[in-house]
């Protein structure tokens, strides 16, 4: 019999609810709050509001297209940490509240680990290969730039991270210098389709061991985009393609450098992307050739797996409740990772 699990995420501006039946996803439903797009970033205070608002209707509308009752739910999963606090208490409260009105098994996930099982979910009727113990896992998004080697499910051991700015904050602040909307990096993408990598170079840290570091690349672009702009007011929309190629180039070398430090030092067949940033064409491609290179397997997320959304809180919870890993009532959630 199929184990059906009802997942929730709400730790920062995206509203979601997904049900799965096993690994296999039924239903994926993401309310985005666009409320934020005029702010040039989240505003934590909104973002609890809006999931107020969206949470009971995107509940209903993931088990309608399941076409699932609530009463065939075997458990409830939700994102606990780390996130907003404010965005994070309304998945949790409104998951305890269900649970606790069907009486079925509750279950606390960890949102770094939901992006990196992510790549355990399946879609109906489609075969995708899925990653091996133990292998290297990228996680990129906004808040995070982490090098793990996976070596089980909850068994993930850090190799690197970020010292200060994220991936994806890289992506989002060089869009904001260069006045594009937030959030950037699916913008930067797109622009960076039709423009010149090499045109520009900005500095990239040379960090020892496997951690990265992404703001002194901000400063050397916003301090290159603002003189250049004294010469010219128009240089920006004049370059638009060219910038934007430029920075993703720098991103993702800094990203791959560090790839293939970790392929050279662990022995694990298989490579994994994961989070928001691993929708980036680019860096898809970029670790592609890396892969083939190092005679590695390069195993992606489908791109409406990258960014944050309920069926990977749900599936990190399926693996949780063959486990028997439930969780009580008094659950509080956390803000960061420590
Ligand atoms: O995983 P995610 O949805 O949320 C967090 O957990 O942070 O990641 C969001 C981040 C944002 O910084 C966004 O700009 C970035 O992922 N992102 C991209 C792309 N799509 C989303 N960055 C570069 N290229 C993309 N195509
Ligand atoms: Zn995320």
């Amino acid at each position: 019999m199929s184990t059906y699990i009802l997942g929730i995420e709400s730790s920062c501006d995206d509203t979601s609810a997904a049900v799965i039946s096993d690994t296999t996803i039924l239903s994926n439903v993401i309310a985005s709050q666009k409320v934020h797009a005029e702010y040039g970033g989240v505003v934590p205070e909104l973002a609890s509001r809006a999931h107020q608002q969206n949470i009971i209707p995107v509940v209903d509308t993931a088990l309608k297209r399941a076409n699932i009752h609530k009463n065939q739910i075997s458990a409830i999963g939700f994102t606990n940490g780390p996130g907003l606090l404010g965005s994070l208490l309304v998945g949790n409260s409104f998951a305890k509240a269900m649970a606790f009105s069907l009486d079925v098994p509750l279950i606390e996930v960890n949102h770094l680990q939901a992006h990196v099982l992510a790549n355990f979910l399946s879609k109906k009727d489609v075969d995708s290969p899925k990653p091996r113990f133990p292998f290297l896992c990228l996680t990129v998004s906004g808040g995070h730039t982490l090098l793990l080697k996976v070596n089980d499910y909850f068994d993930m051991q850090r190799l690197g991270g970020t010292i200060d700015d994220a991936a994806g904050e890289a992506f989002d602040k060089a869009a904001k210098i260069m006045g594009l909307p937030y959030p950037g990096g699916p913008v930067i993408d797109k622009l960076a389709a039709d423009g010149d990598p090499n045109r520009f170079q900005f500095s990239i840290a040379h960090l020892p061991d496997l951690d990265y570091s992404f703001s002194g690349l901000k400063t050397s672009f916003l301090y290159f985009v603002r003189d250049r702009l004294k010469e010219n007011p128009n240089f920006i929309q004049e370059n638009l393609n060219d910038l934007a190629a430029s920075i993703q180039h720098s991103i993702i070398k800094s990203l791959t450098n560090k790839m293939i430090q970790a392929i050279k030092q662990y022995d694990c067949p298989d490579v994994v992307l994961a989070g928001g940033v691993s929708a980036n064409k680019g860096l898809r491609n970029a670790m592609q050739d890396v892969a083939n290179r190092y005679h590695r397997n390069l195993i992606l997320p489908t791109i409406d797996l990258t960014t944050d959304n309920a069926a990977m809180i749900a599936v990190c919870a399926y693996f949780k409740y063959q486990k028997k890993e439930f969780t009580t009532l008094d659950a509080v959630p956390y803000s960061s990772q420590n």
